[in-house]
């Protein structure tokens, strides 16, 4: 039996809210399809955001609509408060990913809120949703984990003092993101131990970006620690819009070709994954699609049924 590992496709969230066009909602609901028909099966389909902080965002109702339909399908959105959070509910999401910047300079700059002015709002999102009828899991996680392009270094105390605030606050998951994509694998080994040291299973996930090439290293390296749930975006796409700088989101693509070919198990087939670059392409045609994998062609070694090497 082969271990898995799941992969998290945040394209349609943290891909499209720094592209410079806004991706039509009739190509967006075809591409999830198509990157769920590839054997994906958790996306981050939007964010519940004001459109006029993010108008890429506008459609984010709709689309989950639409993705909740999908048979099988992990349904996540972005909610950075309660509003957010009550439009995710009233979607029927199946759970929302709440981000909490660790430095103070980019959590001003994403939610306009301090970090412990953000924990409360955790806070009250939670409470807000144990007190309802259905459950939906809360999912934050501790953003700028890695470093900030605002503030510089981030101390790996603070954010271990975030990871059990959002614990103490009773959240179902907690994950690291490299929302700069700063971190190199020997701090993303010692962060991971840090935080599992104090949480335990709780910390669940990895949000990494690919700014200085390391992504995929750092992937690596979380493995070793035992992570087994990855955030990427296909084509690479993405970048945080109030972290200058930061590029794009580990390219999903490539992602998989690594995490099969070492023996794991997505559940995702390569091939159709990256035929699912037309439709990203159609929607938003003046975008560069990053991508080793999809560039080179994937490989007569690699087994084209998803079953790695
Ligand atoms: N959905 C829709 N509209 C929302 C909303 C939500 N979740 N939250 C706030 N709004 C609207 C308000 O109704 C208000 O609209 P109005 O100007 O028409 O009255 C406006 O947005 C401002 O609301 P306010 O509560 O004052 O929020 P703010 O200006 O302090 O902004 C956030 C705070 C959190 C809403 C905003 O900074 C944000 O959306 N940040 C998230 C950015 C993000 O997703 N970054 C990427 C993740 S790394
Ligand atoms: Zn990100």
């Amino acid at each position: 039996m082969k271990e898995k590992v799941t992969v998290c496709e945040v394209g349609p969230r943290d891909g499209l809210q720094m592209a410079h066009e806004i991706m039509p909602t009739a190509v967006k609901t075809r591409w999830l399809a198509a990157i769920a028909a590839a054997g994906v099966t958790e996306i981050e389909v939007g964010s519940f955001v004001s459109p006029k902080v993010i108008p890429q965002m506008a459609d984010t109702d709709e689309v989950a609509r639409f993705a909740l339909a999908i048979p099988g399908l992990r349904v996540i959105a972005l909610a950075p408060n309660l509003r957010g959070a009550q439009r995710a509910y009233a979607a029927g999401v199946h759970g929302i990913s709440i981000p909490v910047s660790v430095s103070e300079g980019h959590s001003r700059a994403n939610t306009r809120k301090s970090t412990a002015e953000q924990l409360e709002e955790v806070q009250r999102i939670i409470e807000w949703v144990r007190a309802q009828d259905r459950p939906m899991k809360v999912e934050p996680s501790c953003a700028t984990a890695f470093g900030c392009a605002i503030d510089g270094l981030v101390p790996a105390d603070k954010v271990v003092h975030t990871a059990v605030a959002l614990v103490d606050a009773g959240a179902d998951g907690v994950g690291l993101s490299d929302t700069a994509g700063y971190g190199n694998p020997a701090q993303v080994r010692s962060l991971v131990r840090a935080v599992r040291n104090t949480i335990g299973n709780h910390l669940v996930a990895l949000h990494l970006h690919d700014t200085m090439g390391l992504g995929l290293a750092n992937v690596l390296a979380g493995l070793d620690e035992g992570i087994r749930s990855f955030d990427s975006a296909l084509a690479g796409l993405g970048g945080c819009p109030f972290a200058p700088n930061a590029s794009g989101n580990i390219v999903t693509e490539d992602l998989v070709f690594m995490l099969e070919s070492m023996g794991f198990d997505t559940g995702i087939d390569l091939e159709k994954l990256i035929a699912a670059r037309s439709l990203l392409h159609e929607g938003l045609p003046t975008e560069p699609l990053h991508g080793h994998v999809p560039q080179a062609g994937i490989p007569r070694t690699f087994r084209a049924d998803g079953s790695g090497s």
